[in-house]
């Protein structure tokens, strides 16, 4: 006759159909205080000649049970794996995701370029605040309260005395209180005014650039100027400079090249004139040197200005400035 521990055994194995469960009836016949455990324990107080016989019959159920979890437990780990292959499958004729490599923007390409060529010729970097005093977008560039040079600026007011800056010159006076000459600066970064249309938005980036020392002279920022426009349009590009005004440059002016749309010949984006204005520039006014606290006509030097937006649309054709705040990938993408 079968060993009924062995039979009852054999039917709490066929009843296992988890890992957890096979556990616990490993546990309940081998486990430390396991049914068969305990009767191998009490072996010593069995006499000598049953004990022999008891003990061979014992080990070899042990045998046979822990074969039969083996089994199990390997019946079980096949299983799960069949169950999650099909439970897990992954279609891998199914198309992929598509992704994207980013891309410099084409405004901050420019603006990179604007600095590299302007920190080959010697010049740094000097950064000044968004939100700025009245007083150093306005006043002390020479633009007192009530001045008609404000209305050229549409300008967005954060109370009395405060504005976004309506341009990057507020950076000339700021540096100029804490530096004495020479100096050689660029200033890049955004400014603000009430303004939107095809070629205007209420944000857009300016390069501000200041040099000032003994005797800089108008032919320095000629040199400058033509060199840089040269290096960033291209050698051949013809540039002009017309007499203008800035309340804070005298004498002022304004800079063309030849239009690059239409060859000089005269289109659209021109208006007719073959030219295109892409800076305003001067010699710095005396009394900005005053309000920045330098000696009176120690010093001579000349500022100038860009649209960082104008120059990259000029450069590469592009009609609407809002182009570069869509952010549309088909745009961006081609630069
Ligand atoms: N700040 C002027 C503008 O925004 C540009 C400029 C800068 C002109 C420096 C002269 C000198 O239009």
């Amino acid at each position: 006759m079968e060993d009924p521990l062995k039979q009852q055994f054999l039917i709490d194995l066929n009843k296992i159909d988890s890992l957890q469960a096979l556990l616990n009836t490993k546990a309940k016949y081998i486990g430390k205080k396991g049914i068969l455990t305990e009767k191998i324990k009490i072996l010593g107080q069995l006499p000598q000649e049953e004990r022999k016989a008891q003990g061979k019959i014992l080990n070899e159920l042990k045998n046979f049970i822990e074969e039969q979890i083996k089994n199990k437990e390997s019946e079980l780990k096949q299983n799960q794996i069949r169950e999650s292959l099909t439970r897990d499958y992954i279609d891998i004729t199914f198309p992929g995701k598509d992704y994207y490599f980013g891309g410099s923007h084409p405004v901050n390409k420019t603006l990179l370029e604007i600095i590299d060529i302007f920190s080959e010729l010697g010049f740094t970097i000097e950064e000044g605040p968004e939100v700025e005093l009245d007083y150093y977008n306005f006043e002390a560039l020479n633009i007192p309260k009530n001045h008609p040079a404000r209305d050229m600026q549409d300008t967005f007011y954060v109370n009395e005395d405060v504005v976004l800056r309506t341009h990057t010159s507020p950076v000339q006076v700021r540096v100029m209180e804490k530096k004495k000459p020479p100096l050689r600066f660029i200033s890049p970064g955004k400014v603000y005014r009430c303004d939107s249309d095809v070629t205007h938005t209420p944000m857009f980036h300016q390069v501000e650039g200041l040099m000032v020392d003994e005797e800089v002279s108008f032919s320095h920022l000629k040199g400058m100027l033509i060199y840089f426009l040269q290096r960033f349009f291209g050698k051949k590009i013809p540039v002009r400079f017309r007499p203008s005004f800035f309340p804070f440059t005298e004498p002022s002016t304004e800079i063309d090249i030849g239009c690059i749309i239409c060859g000089a010949k005269g289109c659209r984006v021109c208006k007719g004139t073959g030219w295109l204005e892409v800076l305003g520039a001067g010699m710095v006014h005396p009394n900005v040197f005053k309000f920045a606290g330098y000696p009176d006509r120690k010093y001579t030097g000349f500022a100038f200005g860009m649209g960082v937006e104008r120059l990259t649309m000029l450069k590469y054709g592009i009609d609407d400035i809002r182009l570069f705040f869509d952010n549309d990938i088909r745009f961006l993408r081609q630069f």
